[in-house]
């Protein structure tokens, strides 16, 4: 089977994604598939063979000519971080294709994207998350409404975006606007949100051999003041798994992040965040494109339950292909 795995995409995680994908072509099963890398990038969508040479992607078939031959694709593994990956934009013009892919489907990926849009669907399954406010560019700014509403510290976000860019935590109200001009900068449409004072944990559900499948629950300790992107990504935090949970707290996240899976019929990996306050899971949001490298946390995750990257890759290919 001819798989092509996407990577890069147009938003500032596209360095993390090339990480993400690098490891998944380095680690897929070579004895059962053929991989391709595909750089999707605003400017170019291109195949980059072992050389480094590239090849350019026929949008209206997603096939490539390389070495006068026509490649075309069986699967597509999906390891594009933000958008057009993990937002629904790939997922839909796969589908009109009639290529399998690894992720969920655009929908899913569409609604899981934008943060205030997830958490409005859950709540009526009784799902906790923050207080919180929305704006859209160009909205009055009351600051003293937001600050009574929500208190400080407060945490300002992008509502369509990942791996922390443009996220603050408030503990000001001086600091109120110049955090929102940043989350501006990432997304024109923003989320601003009570502190939950309690434990960090991710937890990863995936689909493993036909069956919902919690991972063990990673505990997320920022040296940071919060789990931000130099605490992503530059070794600024510690992950624990699994998290130092008590059996009943765990049970009841495992629960609720099976739960949010099943009922937004999701479909491939899946990585939500949570804040324990009292031993209640309050749900921040819902990554269906999670890190792939090596360190990122899914992956620790699967290792920790005995699956290899090399078994996560393959089960994901397998599933997509059903
Ligand atoms: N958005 C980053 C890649 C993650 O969720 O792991
Ligand atoms: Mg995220």
């Amino acid at each position: 089977k001819n798989v092509a795995i996407i990577m890069g995409g147009y938003s500032s995680e596209y360095q993390i994604s090339l990480k993400s994908g690098n490891v998944v072509y380095n680690f897929l099963d070579k004895s059962s598939y053929k991989a391709y890398r595909i750089h999707i990038f605003k400017e170019k969508w291109v195949m980059v063979d072992e050389n480094e040479n590239e090849f350019p992607v026929n949008r209206h078939d997603f096939s490539v000519n390389y070495a006068g031959v026509k490649v075309t694709f069986d699967v597509v593994f999906n390891a594009i971080h933000g958008t057009p990956g993990e937002d629904g934009l790939m997922q839909a013009y796969f589908e009109l294709l009639g290529i399998p892919q690894t992720s969920c489907d655009y929908y899913q990926a569409a609604l899981t994207f934008n943060k205030r849009d997830l958490l409005s669907v859950l709540k009526p399954y009784g799902i906790k998350t923050a207080t919180s406010f929305y704006l859209d560019k160009g909205d009055e700014i009351n600051e003293d409404e937001i600050i009574k509403t929500l208190g400080l510290p407060l945490f300002v976000k992008p509502n369509k975006s990942g791996s922390s860019f443009g996220i603050s935590k408030v503990k000001s109200k001086e600091e109120l606007l110049p955090a929102i001009e940043n989350a501006y900068k990432e997304d024109s449409e923003i989320i601003i949100e009570s502190f939950l004072d309690g434990t960090e944990v991710s937890v990863g559900v995936i689909n493993y051999k036909g069956a919902t499948t919690v991972l063990p629950i990673t505990e997320i300790v920022s040296e940071n003041d919060f789990f931000d992107y130099e605490a992503k990504y530059l070794g600024k935090s510690q992950e624990i798994t699994p998290a130092r949970l008590s059996d009943d707290v765990r049970v009841k996240v495992e629960a609720v992040a099976k739960k949010a899976y099943e009922v937004l019929k999701m479909k491939g990996f899946s990585r939500s965040e949570f804040i324990i306050v009292n031993g209640e899971p309050y749900m921040l949001e819902m990554n269906t494109i999670p890190g792939l490298t090596t360190e990122s946390i899914l992956p620790q995750q699967a290792k920790e339950a005995g699956i290899s990257l090399t078994e996560l890759f393959s089960n994901a290919i397998e599933l997509a292909l059903k």
